[in-house]
């Protein structure tokens, strides 16, 4: 596999990318740590994360002091501070929690890959166009669907449909951010997939509220 920072990424005050791929125009704010992942295009990580083993896909920005962990994070997702994405678990059926049993660093027993893979043996997976609201915990073992908003402090760990506004620990999903009409529309047309120049073309319905019959309009210019 091959790694690669793309010459217009910036990488800030002791950044450290290993094994991992940065894309365009992508910023690494100070002494930010990047394990094992793919940054897509015109991505934000801001000061003080750590990103292991994940895949943040095209314009998703994160906010300082976030942990994110073994995880698929889509496009256009904005996750705000101090988040914890995917924290690893530790095996509380084992007679200890703590890594000695695991780790030969403590000179107990000798290195023990499979306990330590699974840790993280639950998926996550996060959507595109999902917001998460500061301090907020998603755990391993679920997904939040593409356009989901987290409320600040919240302990997500159940999934969270598409559209769906979800606070609290644990998450409940208190509403929607559009009606059933709209988000069918909208799961249907998936804009974060669109080219940058056909969703420059559509400036007007990204900046203003939306609703069922521009989102019609939207659709059906997208088709023309
Ligand atoms: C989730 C959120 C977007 C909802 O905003 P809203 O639509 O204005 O929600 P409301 O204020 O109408 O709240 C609806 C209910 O949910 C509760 N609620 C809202 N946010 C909550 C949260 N984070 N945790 C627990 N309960 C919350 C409200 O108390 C209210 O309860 P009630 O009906 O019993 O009175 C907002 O509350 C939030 O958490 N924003 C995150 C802000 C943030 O983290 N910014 C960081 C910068 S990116």
């Amino acid at each position: 596999m091959s790694y690669t920072v793309d010459p217009t990424a910036i990488l800030c005050k002791e950044a450290q990318i290993n094994c991992s791929s940065v894309g365009k125009k992508t910023v690494v704010g100070d002494f930010s740590r990047i394990k094992g992942s793919y940054i897509g295009d015109y991505c934000s990580i801001d000061r003080q994360n750590f990103v292991l083993n994940s895949k943040l896909d095209d314009y998703t920005y994160t906010g300082p002091w976030n942990m994110i962990f073994e995880c698929s994070i889509g496009k256009y997702c904005s996750i705000s501070y101090g988040v914890t994405i995917g924290p690893p678990e530790h095996n509380y059926k084992l007679l200890s929690t703590h890594p000695f049993i695991y780790r030969s660093k403590y000179d107990f027993f000798d290195d023990n890959e499979t306990i330590q893979q699974q840790r993280f043996e639950k998926k996550l997976d996060i959507g595109n166009d999902v917001w998460i609201g500061c301090n907020s915990v998603i755990a391993r073992g679920i997904s939040v669907g593409d356009g989901a908003v987290i409320g600040a402090n919240s302990f997500v760990n159940k999934n969270i449909p598409p559209y769906a506004i979800a606070v609290g620990s644990p998450a409940k999903v208190i509403k929607y951010r559009f009606n059933e009409e709209v988000i069918d529309i909208l799961k249907d047309i998936k804009w974060w997939n669109l080219p940058p120049e056909k969703i420059k073309q559509c400036k007007k319905y990204f900046l203003q509220e939306i609703n069922e019959q521009l989102l019609k309009e939207l659709k059906q210019e997208l088709t023309q």
